[in-house]
């Protein structure tokens, strides 16, 4: 058995993959969570899956008293995978402070306990969000930031100045910040995927909840972009390659391969798909035609993004192996699988 990690929501959508990932490469994991937007069923499922039930400690990252006993109850955290924070986007507008109290202050907590109880390594959960629409395509890690469009883009900007911060001022401290772009698709067992709570704002939850009954018909926020179909282009990822980078920078910070402190990836496949190419090619693996309809652009949506992942492949000796219909058809069989079980 190799090092112990501490998965911060890891009964999240891409916690929950994690979680698998790491106990698969023989990693003891212990997952603190507070269930605001998952389920204590997430724990079980990853034990039929990997024949092994992680440890669980049910909190909020806030409360820094039960964050201190956690710390003293285990010893032996060899470093930090953060994935906790809220992550609504339109909630985020109409909730400012719950996003910038809940996900800075986890953040900071965090950190502080890092110092305290001498955890030297972190993986950050970022987002392309950081960097607005870019002039240039493929967007690289230097590319300027941009002022996100929402709280939630501000608190992953702000959170990656904090982590970079900490890591100038103590020399005991390394992190790693991945930058996702848009993550899709879930576990080929159809045990665990993205659960949404309410009306999904992502467009894959909110294509599979149409094709099976769930939502009348797909809107499409605009069809007049200056892209070849006109609807907007983003760079899908599958879960289970994001999860598998994760392992990638533990490793790298495990085995002091990290060349500064503080490092930040792009965590994409590298290649653009329209909204309406994403909708064909779900019509195209599950067999059904989509209802959907053309609507107006949706406030605060950037036109087109996908990422040059080059540093990621070099320095972490990852790639994003698993193509777009692998990612709609485990998406799909996710929402056969878990709707009439559990709604
Ligand atoms: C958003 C967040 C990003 C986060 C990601 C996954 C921003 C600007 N973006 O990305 O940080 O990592 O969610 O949680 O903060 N669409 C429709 N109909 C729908 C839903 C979406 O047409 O019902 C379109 C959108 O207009 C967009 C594309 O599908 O063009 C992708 O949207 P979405 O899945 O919400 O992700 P992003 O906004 O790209």
């Amino acid at each position: 058995m190799k090092n112990r990690i501490l998965v911060t929501g890891g009964t999240g959508y891409i916690g929950s993959h994690t979680v698998v990932e790491l106990i698969n490469a023989q990693y003891e994991v212990v997952i603190i969570d507070d269930l605001s937007n998952s389920y204590a069923s997430v724990i079980d499922n990853i034990l039929k899956i990997t024949g092994k039930k992680p440890a669980f400690e049910q909190f909020n990252l806030c409360d820094k008293k039960l964050l201190d006993q956690f710390f003293k109850k285990y010893t032996d955290i060899s470093a930090i995978i953060h994935f906790a924070a809220s992550k609504s986007v339109n909630e985020s507008v109409e909730k400012p402070l719950k996003y910038y109290r809940n996900n800075l202050m986890s953040c900071i907590n965090l950190l502080d306990a890092m110092r305290e109880y001498s955890v030297p390594y972190m993986v950050f959960s970022s987002s392309c969000t950081v960097y607005g629409q870019p002039e240039k395509l493929p967007v690289t890690e230097y590319a300027p930031l941009q002022t996100p469009s929402s709280p939630y883009g501000n608190t992953k900007q702000i959170c990656e100045k904090i982590i970079q911060d900490v890591t100038i001022s103590n020399e005991d401290i390394s992190a790693i910040s991945l930058r996702y772009f848009n993550p899709i698709g879930a576990h080929t067992s159809s045990l665990i995927g993205e659960l949404s709570t309410g009306t999904p704002d992502n467009l894959v939850p909110y294509i599979t909840q149409t094709g099976i009954g769930i939502r009348e018909f797909l809107r499409v926020f605009g069809n007049d972009y200056d892209t070849p179909d006109g609807t907007c282009i983003r760079d899908f990822i599958h879960v289970i390659d994001i999860a598998d980078v994760h392992i990638k920078a533990v490793e790298r910070l495990l085995g002091n391969k990290n060349k500064a402190q503080y490092e930040f990836f792009n965590v994409g496949t590298g290649r653009g798909y329209s909204v309406m190419e994403v909708i064909k090619t779900f019509e195209k693996v599950s067999g059904k035609k989509l209802n959907y309809k053309i609507l107006g652009r949706r406030p605060g949506d950037i036109e087109k993004i996908w990422a040059d992942t080059s540093l990621a492949n070099k320095e972490l000796e990852w790639v994003a192996t698993r193509d777009l219909d692998e990612m709609l058809l485990t998406a799909w069989n996710w929402e056969k699988h878990y709707r009439p079980v559990n709604i």
